[in-house]
């Protein structure tokens, strides 16, 4: 079985373009949590929000309803910080996805540093499965990142797709896939759960399904609510779906 977590962020940067410290009483559009209820019917089974620490997107308002009126689970995407520690204890999302976090950059632009800060995201892997929050670590699908991910206890991996998305030519590509999947393996046999994300969309995910093992869940955002603006966002959702079931034939996580 493989998952969709549906990252909302993007219809979060589409009411912040409008509405930006918006006031209590106004509705702004388009309505989040409205979203992630769509999504939730048309199929995903996560609801993905990244919670900046500049608020770019995805406001706390959106996290609090979100953590109690969704059926499905809730993955908050966080720096790996006591500041967003302290938010994640109090919303308590059923799963946390560390990333890191540069004001500067216009999305995630690479995978966590895990194996040069590891005692102390341990400390804070530690902290969160205390609340019964499981963990995730946003990596680059390199070894040395995948076995630091294990040192600090998390329970997943989600690897880095935006450098496999990104390349140009077909050698590229192909070496990007073989990278990942050794990490796929790497990580399944230590045990974690292995998750993909960032930049795969409805071209690309069968190629990357189709070569990578152990999969668990795609995390996809700015494809499916693009697709959104076209067809409407349950039917986005649903295409993704159906496209990731009909994936290639590799072994998967359960
Ligand atoms: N996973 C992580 C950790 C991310 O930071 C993002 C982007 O916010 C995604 C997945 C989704 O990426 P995209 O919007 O390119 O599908």
């Amino acid at each position: 079985m493989l998952y969709l977590g549906l990252n909302i962020d993007h219809a979060a940067t589409l009411r912040e373009a409008r509405y930006r410290n918006w006031k209590k009483g106004l509705s702004p559009e388009p309505n989040v949590v409205d979203a992630a209820r769509m999504a939730q019917k048309a199929g995903a089974d996560a609801i993905t929000v990244h919670l900046r620490e500049d608020r770019r997107h995805i406001q706390e308002a959106d996290v609090r309803v979100l953590s109690r009126i969704l059926s499905i689970p809730l993955n908050l995407e966080m720096a790996a910080t006591a500041a967003m520690v302290r938010k994640a204890l109090f919303y308590r999302p059923e799963e946390v996805c560390l990333v890191p976090e540069n004001r500067q950059e216009v999305t995630t632009e690479g995978g966590l540093k895990v194996a040069g800060d590891w005692r102390r995201i341990k400390a804070i892997v530690k902290k969160l499965n205390g609340a019964k929050i499981k963990v995730s670590a946003f990596v680059d699908a390199d070894p040395a990142q995948i076995e630091a991910s294990h040192r600090i206890g998390a329970q997943c991996v989600e690897l880095h797709t935006g450098g496999y998305a990104n390349t140009a030519t077909q050698r590229a590509r192909r070496k990007e896939l073989d990278r990942h999947c050794r990490a796929a393996m790497q990580a399944h046999g230590l045990g974690l759960q292995v998750n993909a994300g960032h930049g795969l969309h409805y071209s690309n995910v069968r190629e990357y399904l189709a070569a990578v093992p152990h999969l668990h869940t795609l995390n996809i955002g700015h494809a499916i609510l693009s697709r959104a603006i076209f067809v409407g966002l349950g039917a986005a959702v649903a295409e993704m779906v159906a496209l990731m079931q009909t994936q290639g034939n590799v072994p998967n996580a359960d």
